[in-house]
């Protein structure tokens, strides 16, 4: 039987994976925990505790009484803040990925751990479109560095120790349930909610940067089928390549008026600019869609229509 620990339960990621989790592997089984408060249907629907990766004691403790299993560890600072502190955010990506790491080698009931890389990890000499799996890496981002530097560690731990962790480079996520904060993606997420909100947007990019993107059931679908493979399918123990749709806020902007014809955008690009055309336009993801056997649903027609009717309930 699994019991499966989510750090971050509270953000765009967790608030979701969790809920899936737990219809797979049962409400009790799968244990929420976050720095901060989280959403109702978090606490309501099974174990919640606030939690702090970054004491490795505490996280230690729970693990082994809580008979842990599987950890997701999904907190971090993201691209645009990291930019903001970048010593804070290094010490808080790396530290926190560093305890886990050690808590699998350490606690032999822990089978599995999922953590999240990035399209962070690529930087201006990557070849831009169709990014295979295997190219020029060097980041110029903090969040970029960290997520190149946590994949060599994972990649690191299982050779040294096999330690089974797996993980997959996402692009920008694209929710409705709990908002992004701090990335150089979040406007293909806000854009959305200001079209509900205000029929307007303002975008801190240009109109015309492409970046790879993906919706979130996509992401927590790719997931959970990459953690249930057997090992045995999987050649990649860095992070995995994953790509939806690449998006321009112009091409989002032009299908939401499909929905609200009077909708507004304006570009006022900000420091997010340059990091967006830093990263790759478009993504190869092959080798993960051979090895868990998955492709994506949503287009960007899709998306809109799921993103639109869904905030229009929520507002
Ligand atoms: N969505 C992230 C960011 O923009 C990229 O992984 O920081």
């Amino acid at each position: 039987m699994e019991r499966i620990l989510i750090i971050g339960a509270a953000g765009q990621i967790g608030s979701e994976l969790t809920l899936e989790l737990r219809k797979i592997y049962g409400n009790s089984n799968v244990f929420a925990t976050d720095v901060k408060d989280a959403p109702a249907d978090i606490k309501e629907s099974g174990p919640f505790q606030l939690l702090d990766v970054m004491d490795d004691k505490h996280l230690i403790h729970f693990v082994i009484r809580n008979k842990i299993t599987q950890i997701y560890h999904l907190a971090a600072v993201l691209s645009g803040n990291a930019e903001k502190l970048p010593t804070q955010a290094w010490h808080i990506n790396m530290d926190s990925l560093m305890n886990i790491l050690e808590v699998a080698k350490l606690v032999e009931d822990v089978r599995k751990v999922f953590w999240p890389s990035s399209i962070a990890v690529f930087g201006n000499s990557t070849p831009k479109t169709g990014t295979p799996q295997l190219t020029v890496m060097e980041p110029s981002t903090v969040y970029g560095i960290s997520k190149l530097a946590g994949e060599r560690w994972c990649e690191y731990y299982h050779k040294r120790y096999n330690i089974d962790i797996r993980s997959l480079r996402y692009p920008g996520l694209i929710s409705y349930k709990t908002e992004p904060g701090g990335g150089t993606t979040d406007w293909a997420v806000e854009i959305y909610f200001e079209a509900v909100r205000k029929k307007s947007y303002n975008c801190f990019l240009s109109e015309d940067v492409s970046l790879p993107m993906m919706f979130m059931e996509d992401a927590i679908n790719a997931t959970i089928k990459l953690m249930e493979t057997d090992k045995a399918n999987l050649a990649c123990h860095s992070s995995y390549n994953i790509t939806g749709p690449s998006l321009t806020p112009r091409q989002v902007a032009v299908d939401i008026r499909r929905h609200i014809p009077g909708f507004d955008i304006t570009y006022h690009p900000d420091f997010r600019q340059s990091i967006a055309e830093s990263w790759p336009s478009s993504i190869d993801d092959s080798e993960l869609r051979t090895s868990i056997i998955w492709k994506p649903r949503f287009d960007l027609q899709q998306i809109t229509d799921s993103m639109i009717e869904e905030i229009r309930n929520k507002v």
